[in-house]
C-alpha cells in the first residue's frame, strides 16, 4: 500500500522585510546577506498573526476540496507554541469546523517536529488505511534585536494530507535518524525569542547531515545517484548549499555546477524570500522544488534532510506520484508570495515588539489580511476570527 502527502499547501505572513532595508539601516554590505547568507527577505508576522492562523490558511484551500469531517487526526509541528498545555493545533480545529471525532496533538523538537509528525502520519495511515491525517508545520522564528539570528527570522505554515494512495508524493519505508543532546539553539519557557549559538550550530547541523547519511544509507541501501532531488531544511539557503556540498564530498560523488544546482536550486527559491519558518521550512523547500521546476518529475526520487537543533535530525525519501502536477497549488502559493507588503524597518521594530509578546488583555488591530486571524486576548485566552474576504 502505498501511503504520502495527497495535497499540500502553504501560507506565509502579509509583510516582509527587505534585506536591503535591514542592511541600509545597519550600515552592513547587503552581500552579506544576498550572497554570504543567500536571503533577500523575511516575512514578518503582525502581531494578529500566529502560529494557528498561518495554519488555517495553509489549511483550508486543502479542506475546500475534500470531505473535511474525515479528517481523523491533527498532528501540529511547531517551536512556537501558543500555550504551554493546549496544543495549537485545538485552536485550528476549532477555527476549521473538524469534526469531533478526530485526535489533535501538538509535536515539539526545534525545526524536527514536522519531519516526526510526517512520519507518524504516515504510520497511522499505513495501520489503519480509512485514516486521513491533517499534518502542520507552522512557525514563526523569531529572534531578539541585534544578535545574529534577526537577519535569519521569518514564517510560514505547510498544510499536508496524509493518506493512502496519495496523489503527490509517496514516502518510502526506511530513514536515517541521529540524535545527540547539544546546546546549538534553544528557547527557555519564559521567552518569545530563541536563543542561538549560530556558529556552533551550522557545525552541528552539518555533523547531523553526515550521520543521517550514513544511518539512511546502511538501513535502505539507496545511495546517492538513486535519489533525483534534494530538500533540506533551510534556516537560510545558503545553509542548504552548504549541505549539499557536504553530502556529494560525502558520498563521494562528482557533480558538475549545472547537475549541482538542478539537484537544488529550485527548492531553495520561495526559502530564500520568505526567510526561516523552523518546522515548515523543509516542506516549504519541497513546495518550492514543484512549483517551480518546469520538467515533470513523476516517479522521481525526492530526499529530505530534517533538522531541529537540540538536536534530532533524519533523512527519508519519497517518489513523486503520476498526475502530481495537476493537484498542486502553485497559483496560490505564488500570489500569496507577491501580494505582500514591503515593511518600513520602523515598521518591522513595532511587529517584533508586539507579535506575541504578552497574554494580557488586548483587542488586536486588523493588519492580516485573513482569512483568519488572531483578533485578541481576554483574560489569558487566545480568541481567533474568520474573516469576510
Ligand atoms: N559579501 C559576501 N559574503 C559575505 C559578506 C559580503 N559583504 N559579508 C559576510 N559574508 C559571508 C561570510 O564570509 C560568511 O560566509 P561563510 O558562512 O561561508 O563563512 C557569511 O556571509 C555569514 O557571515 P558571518 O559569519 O559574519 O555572519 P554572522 O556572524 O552574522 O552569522 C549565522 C551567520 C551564524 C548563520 C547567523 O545568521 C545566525 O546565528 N543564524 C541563526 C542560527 C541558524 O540559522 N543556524 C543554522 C543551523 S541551526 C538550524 O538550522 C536550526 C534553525 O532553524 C535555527
Amino acid at each position: 500500500m502505498k501511503v504520502g502527502i495527497d495535497l499540500l499547501h502553504f501560507a506565509t505572513a502579509n509583510y516582509y522585510l527587505g534585506l536591503d532595508t535591514f542592511a541600509a539601516e545597519k550600515n552592513i554590505d547587503v552581500d552579506k546577506f544576498y550572497v554570504g547568507i543567500g536571503q533577500e527577505k523575511m516575512s514578518i508576522a503582525s502581531p494578529d498573526e500566529d502560529i494557528v492562523s498561518l495554519a488555517a490558511k495553509a489549511a483550508a484551500p486543502i479542506l475546500q476540496k475534500i470531505n473535511s469531517s474525515e479528517i481523523s487526526a491533527v498532528l501540529f509541528a511547531t517551536e512556537s507554541g501558543v500555550d504551554q498545555s493546549k496544543s495549537a493545533g485545538v485552536f485550528l480545529h476549532g477555527l476549521l469546523n473538524l469534526s469531533n471525532r478526530c485526535r489533535v496533538v501538538e509535536f515539539k523538537q526545534a525545526c524536527y517536529a514536522g519531519a516526526a509528525a510526517l512520519q507518524m502520519a504516515t504510520a497511522l495511515v499505513k495501520a489503519n488505511p480509512k485514516e486521513k491525517i491533517l499534518v502542520i508545520a507552522a512557525d514563526v522564528a523569531k529572534y531578539d534585536l541585534e544578535t545574529s539570528g534577526e537577519a535569519t527570522q521569518g514564517c510560514g505554515a505547510v498544510a499536508m494530507l496524509v493518506t493512502e494512495s496519495p496523489r503527490i508524493l509517496e514516502i518510502e519505508p526506511g530513514s536515517g535518524y541521529y540524535t545527540d543532546d547539544v546546546m546549538d539553539f534553544w528557547r527557555p519557557n519564559s521567552r518569545t525569542t530563541a536563543l542561538v549559538d549560530g556558529k556552533y550550530s551550522t557545525k552541528v547541523y552539518l555533523n547531523s547531515l553526515k550521520q543521517v547519511w550514513e544511518h539512511f544509507t546502511e538501513s535502505t541501501g539507496k545511495s546517492f545517484t538513486d535519489i533525483d532531488y534534494f530538500c533540506y531544511h533551510i534556516p537560510f539557503t545558503k545553509m542548504a548549499e552548504k549541505a549539499h556540498q557536504t553530502l556529494v564530498r560525502k558520498a563521494g560523488v562528482k557533480l558538475t555546477q549545472a547537475q549541482f544546482e538542478a539537484q537544488t536550486l529550485p527548492g531553495q527559491l520561495y526559502n530564500r524570500i520568505i526567510g526561516n519558518s523552523y518546522s515548515a521550512s523543509l516542506f516549504i523547500s519541497f513546495i518550492s522544488l514543484l512549483d517551480n521546476l518546469t520538467s515533470n518529475i513523476e516517479n522521481k526520487r525526492v530526499s529530505f534532510f530534517s533538522y531541529g537543533s537540540g538536536c534530532v535530525a533524519e533523512f527519508f525519501t519519497g517518489v513523486m506520484q503520476p498526475g502530481y502536477q495537476s493537484v498542486l497549488m502553485t497559483e496560490k502559493h505564488k500570489a500569496q508570495i507577491d501580494k505582500r507588503t514591503p515593511l518600513t524597518y520602523i515598521q518591522y521594530l513595532e511587529f517584533h515588539q508586539q507579535m506575541g509578546a504578552s497574554d494580557e488583555n488586548i483587542v488586536l488591530n486588523i493588519n492580516n489580511y485573513g482569512p483568519y486571524r488572531l483578533a485578541g486576548i481576554k483574560d489569558h485566552k487566545r480568541y481567533y476570527e474568520k474573516m469576510d474576504n
